[in-house]
């Protein structure tokens, strides 16, 4: 029996309208319990649309007792700062992806998080559907011993008043859809990469990458490629190469509840198909966070995973910086 947590909002985003809230109400295991934006209006009209009784500032929900846990998804460059503020009220947090900028503002992060006894998780709500689950019986199956991951993430039109195109509030699609890429394959090649060369393609006027091509080298023989952008052809697969076959999903990352991804599968010049059944994986991820939040089966280490991925992205960073292939140091404890 999982126990039902209350949530509170912090920042009436458009993922939080659109899906997490949603997805809050119909899990069985949370209840929405406070809404909070900087701007008092907003979080009235959240809450009216959402029929929640409490609304009022980010701080109003973090001194609220009745909060147990809170989504945060305000801009990536200002993750930090709300997740020590909650962990400091002992919320538990899901904190939106790319979980912060630098590795050693997550350490910040997840160090203030366990000092105060609090579970704290990155919202990389693709990872909870089952259509990776499936894939990766069909590479034992048909693909064989992988080499490589190849995959595309990118939107047609992105505001410029966007907060992407914000560079102070860490903008930028490296952070904003790099995050996939790296994460997906690390979950297909169920291991870390060894080696990370990152290029970004940087806007002159708001000096934010606007295309990103991201190498891994997981080791000899096993490599992923990501390539993530905005003002470009809408794109969300990857596509999976080994010594038997090859494998590609339809659509990989943020997957409609009503939509069944495809899965094609090639192997000694025939092709198949398999259709992933349908899910809402911001619901798994909801539920999934209640049960890290209530202890009642830790299913892994989720602070630990935030860890690994923002010590990739800082890697993929430097080797932007340096327009150099780099080898990933991994610290003992995330060994
Ligand atoms: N997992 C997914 O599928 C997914 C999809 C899209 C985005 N995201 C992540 O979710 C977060 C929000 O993305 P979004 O596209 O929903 O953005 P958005 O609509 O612009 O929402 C960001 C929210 O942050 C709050 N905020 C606090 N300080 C702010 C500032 N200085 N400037 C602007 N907003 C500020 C605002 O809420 P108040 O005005 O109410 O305070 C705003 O509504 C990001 O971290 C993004 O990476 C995840």
């Amino acid at each position: 029996m999982i126990k039902k947590i209350n949530i509170g909002i912090i920042g009436c985003s458009n993922i939080a309208n659109d899906s997490i809230i949603p997805a809050i109400q119909k899990s069985k295991y949370a209840n929405l319990i406070f809404i909070g934006s900087r701007n008092k209006n907003k979080a009235k009209q959240f809450a009216s649309k959402f029929k929640c009784k409490n609304f009022g500032t980010y701080e109003d929900v973090l001194s609220s007792s009745n909060v147990d846990a809170v989504y945060i998804s305000t801009p990536i460059g200002l993750h930090e700062k709300w997740v020590l503020e909650s962990a400091k009220a002992k919320k538990h947090v899901l904190c939106e992806k790319s979980s912060t900028t630098s590795f050693k503002s997550a350490e910040k992060m997840v160090h203030t998080t366990q000092k105060n006894n609090v579970r704290l998780m990155e919202g990389l709500m693709f990872k909870y559907h089952p259509s990776h689950k499936l894939i990766k019986k069909f590479i034992k199956k048909n693909i064989g011993n992988l080499f490589s991951f190849y995959s595309q993430y990118g939107f047609p039109h992105v505001p410029k008043s966007d907060i992407r195109y914000k560079k102070k509030l860490g903008g930028g699609v490296f952070n904003d859809a790099a995050c996939y890429p790296i994460c997906a394959s690390r979950l297909i090649f169920e291991k870390e990469p060894k080696e990370i060369f990152t290029s970004l393609q940087i806007d002159k006027k708001f000096q934010v990458d606007t295309k990103a091509s991201v190498f891994l080298k997981f080791n000899e023989g096993e490599i992923a490629h990501g390539t993530v952008g905005y003002e470009l052809e809408y794109q969300n697969f990857y596509s999976v190469w080994g010594k038997k076959g090859f494998l590609k999903i339809s659509r990989a990352y943020n997957i409609p509840s009503n939509m069944k991804p495809k899965i094609s599968i090639t192997t000694q010049h025939k092709t198949f198909e398999h259709f992933a059944p349908l899910n809402n994986h911001f619901l798994e991820m909801i539920n999934n966070f209640v049960q890290i939040c209530t202890n009642t089966k830790i299913i892994f280490n989720e602070e630990k995973d935030l860890l690994l991925q923002a010590l990739i992205m800082e890697y993929g960073r430097k080797s932007a910086h340096q327009n150099r292939l780099l080898k990933i140091n991994y610290p003992k404890i995330l060994k």
